[in-house]
């Protein structure tokens, strides 16, 4: 039997039902704050992720799905959707007809990571970019509602920490005098494999190793690193004063640069407790460079993306809690043909009267067409049978309470809408 491909997943009903909750309410976030969607292709130019991730971050050295087309082109499925979203600001000329840009998205992305809980290889974002403006205010305004968007899906348990990369110059700062400490012998000794080759290729990255021995030695020699320009600090204390009018809780943590080479200035992440080695439920920042790098104008943008698996997981739901939830309004059980006619047609009326129904298609007994209702986790079920349709009613069961009603058929459909709003 062919199988789904590693680190990639069907989402099957009732589960489908929680990320559609999860869109549904993620959307009305967006558009409280006045973003618009942006759909992007899903594969793209590989130069493209190179040009922008860069070229010696994970993402783009081990994790891109790329290959060559039938044109010799070289492609990759999209591991990010920031790239693509500043390609499209560009190719679509919007710098030129209206440069601000509040923008939303949701879909899949795609990294070769090793698959484990929380990580795969096919995952989904639900992300937003800001583009076309420096103001401090809006990376208050991403960060304000990345929040927004944990807490209306009911998502609690998170951790906000933000830090300060400083402009292209001050990371050049940084990374130079990083390389200089670190490569110093007996320090480079202590280091991990991944970070010996970082302090030549990427020396930023030393900063947020997970490995507790390079985590040991960053601490003990990257202390008070003086790195930043006034004008960083002060868009920092800009945005610090925004959030704080916000009361969002937040911490500042230094060891934070993120694997993107793009970001500058304030970089943000937020993590959850419960969900265990890959706690990153969102992420982002500023990427100020990155319009120009791309050949547009010198425009500032912020944005960040959340990982939509990851927040399924914190939300945490059983089965049982989902199934209730995605419950239908109501099912209609008959016996004997005639009835089944009757009903076929009810349920048309009813559906379009904005109830959610279904009925058996088997014609099999009361018992398993009550079990069906059951699974559904129907609200109210409706019995029709021949001598119901000789009397023109129907019985209706509430689930619930389990009480029982006649209703005559001319009264069926105002009367079910009744109880169901
Ligand atoms: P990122 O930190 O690479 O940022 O990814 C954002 C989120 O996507 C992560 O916090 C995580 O929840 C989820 N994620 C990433 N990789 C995986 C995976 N393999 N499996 C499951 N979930 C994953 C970005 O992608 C930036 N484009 C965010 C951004 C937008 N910055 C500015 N604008």
């Amino acid at each position: 039997m062919i199988k789904a491909i590693r680190g990639t997943r069907d989402i099957l009903p009732p589960g489908s039902n929680e990320w559609q909750k999860v869109e549904d309410l993620s959307r009305r976030v967006f558009r409280l704050f006045g973003y618009s969607e942006i759909r992007t292709p899903i594969i793209e130019e590989t130069a493209l992720f190179v040009k922008s991730v860069g070229e010696e971050t994970d993402i783009v050295k081990k994790e891109m799905f790329s290959f060559v087309d039938r044109g010799e082109r070289d492609i990759s499925l999209r591991p990010e959707g920031t790239a693509p979203i500043v390609r499209a600001y560009l190719e679509n000329n919007l710098d030129k007809t209206d440069p601000f840009q509040k923008l939303y998205y949701i879909g899949p992305m795609f990294r070769a990571e090793r698959p484990q809980a929380g990580r795969l290889r096919q995952f989904h974002q639900i992300g937003l970019e800001a583009i076309g403006s420096n103001s401090p205010a809006l990376d208050a305004e991403v960060i304000n509602v990345l929040i927004r968007l944990l807490e209306t899906n009911g998502i609690k348990k998170y951790e906000l920490k933000l830090n300060n990369l400083g402009c292209r110059e001050d990371k050049k700062k940084l990374s130079k005098t990083l390389k200089e400490v670190f490569s110093e012998k007996t320090v480079s000794a202590r280091l991990c494999e991944d970070c010996k080759r970082r302090v030549a290729t990427n020396p930023l990255r030393l900063l947020d190793c997970k490995e507790e021995g390079c985590r040991l030695v960053i601490r003990e020699h990257f202390k008070n690193v003086e790195f930043l320009c006034s004008d960083c600090k002060e868009h920092f204390a800009e945005v610090l004063k925004f959030i704080d009018l916000l009361k969002i809780p937040y911490s500042v943590d230094p060891y934070i640069v993120r694997g993107l080479d793009y970001y500058t200035r304030t970089v943000f992440e937020v993590t959850h407790k419960d969900l265990g080695a890959q706690n990153a439920i969102g992420a982002g920042g500023r990427y100020d460079n990155l319009i120009s790098d791309m050949g547009g104008p010198s425009l500032g943008a912020c944005g960040f993306a959340l990982g939509v698996d990851r927040m399924i997981m914190a939300l945490g739901k059983d089965a049982e809690t989902v199934k209730a939830a995605a419950g239908i309004d109501l099912f209609v059980a008959t016996i004997g043909k005639e009835a089944y006619s009757k009903a076929f047609l009810l349920l048309n009326e009813l559906r379009g009267a904005g109830v959610s129904c279904d009925i058996d298609y088997e014609l099999r007994s009361l018992k398993s067409q009550m079990r069906s209702a059951d699974k559904q986790a129907a609200r109210f079920v409706m019995i029709i049978g021949d001598d119901e349709v000789a009397k023109s009613e129907a019985v209706l069961r509430d689930m619930k309470t389990r009480e029982q009603t006649n209703i005559r058929f001319p009264d069926l459909v105002n009367s079910i809408k009744g109880k169901i709003c």
